[in-house]
């Protein structure tokens, strides 16, 4: 049974201090870019955080042992990921956590590895501590059809990981922008080529929930336990204001150390909200909720395919394992892709996301969490604008 109702219409979020929707002064934009959905979040988080609000207080607040249970329960039945929660360190975000493990296991001056195009604040995170970017990029595939998809290149990432002072990899798991859900096999692959070169493989899993169907997500941590693993229910429950992630550390030794540097950047307190939403998400009413998500989501995909197959067969679409941000080819622009960014939204009145945020040009990101009626119009504008410029050399 389909529950769109959850879905087809959202409030307006316009004057609701939105980044997403607020940044643009034009009321006309519709906003396809940032990272979050226009979607309600679950009845269950929604009714858990009303609660919540009913008692009136709100001072320093305490994880305590629902909050793990429910974390563990959810990870063990979903995924067969088996979550030891004395391990686990919980802090106020997935760039937080990050920012704090770069601190902790690295010198500055030192290589972290990232496979571009790959999520910007892995940039910043490393820049911020003073590290340098070791790139070992995705290799890109065309499909038949009208698809492309990206593998990872073994190769580059030996030769990153060999480099002496290269000592951490970010890697994104299901993949941004990718849109790769990475399987067992090129997991383990990753865990043998990093252990052999003393290679340290932090993996941000936001996006774990947001898989498509068919399409699995094999959790790191089961693959390499000398891993570091970062989760969050944020981006599949759209709660990321809420600012609650988990680190899952099996080591000991670097658990101690990541937990130094939690507490040296200052990012060790949660707000009451976070763990209440958490909670709430880990639960029935919130698997049954997901799951209606992940269909309408791949339901918004299938309609923007077919758009672009359409319309734009030069303009090739990535296959979408997971997430809710497709990438665009828009190469036979020839335009810069912060160019196309700025144009479709002054001309066409559609924020998207350019492809140099994310280190490779050439690429749009486009936001399809949201009713299928606004994405149609967004889609229509946005392949509109590109039609009528197209013909540039
Ligand atoms: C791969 C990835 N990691 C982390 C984040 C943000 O994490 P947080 O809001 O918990 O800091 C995002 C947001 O889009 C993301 O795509």
């Amino acid at each position: 049974m389909k529950n769109n109702k959850w879905f087809d219409k959202a409030p307006d979020r316009r004057g609701t201090g939105s980044y997403k929707w607020d940044s643009a002064s034009d009321p006309d934009v519709i906003p396809l870019w940032v990272a979050d959905m226009d979607f309600k979040t679950a009845p269950a988080v929604d009714e858990a955080l009303m609660k919540r609000v009913e008692h009136g207080i709100f001072g320093y607040t305490l994880v305590g042992e629902a909050y793990y249970d429910a974390l563990k329960g959810w990870f063990r039945s979903r995924h067969g990921y088996d979550i030891d929660t004395k391990n686990v360190i919980y802090t106020s975000g997935v760039v937080p956590a990050i920012s704090a493990i770069i601190k902790a296991l690295t010198k500055p001056g030192e290589g972290v590895i990232v496979q571009t195009p790959v999520y910007n604040c892995f940039f910043s995170s490393i820049r911020n501590n003073g590290c340098r970017l070791e790139d070992a990029p995705l290799s890109r595939v065309n499909l038949e059809g009208g698809q492309f998809t990206y593998k990872m290149d073994y190769e580059a990432l030996e030769r990153a990981a060999a480099k002496e002072d290269v000592k951490l990899m970010l890697l994104c798991n299901p993949h941004n922008p990718a849109g790769r859900a990475w399987t067992r096999e090129e997991l383990a692959k990753v865990a043998e080529i990093c252990r052999r070169n003393n290679v340290t493989v932090v993996s941000d899993e936001i996006h774990c929930e947001l898989t498509m169907p068919g399409y699995e997500y094999v959790p790191y941590g089961t693959v390499d336990t000398s891993s570091i693993v970062c989760l969050s229910p944020s981006k599949a429950f759209n709660t990321a204001g809420l600012q609650i992630a988990n680190i899952v550390c099996p080591n000991s030794e670097i658990r101690a150390r990541v937990d130094k540097a939690i507490n040296i950047n200052e990012v060790c307190d949660v707000n009451p909200f976070g763990p209440v939403a958490l909670i709430a998400s880990y639960s029935e009413e919130g698997k049954e909720w997901l799951d209606a998500l992940r269909e309408y989501l791949s339901e918004n995909y299938t309609m923007l395919f077919d758009l672009f197959h359409k319309e734009l067969p030069e303009c090739p679409v990535t296959k979408l394992e997971a997430t809710y941000l497709p990438w665009i080819d828009v190469t036979s622009l020839h335009l810069n892709s912060t160019e196309i960014e700025e144009e479709i939204l002054k001309e066409a009145k559609v924020w998207v996301n350019c492809g140099d945020m994310y280190g490779t040009d050439g690429y749009i990101r486009i936001n399809i969490a949201c009713p299928r009626e606004r994405l149609a119009e967004g889609l229509r504008r946005v392949i509109k604008w590109i039609k009528e410029h197209r013909s540039v050399e």
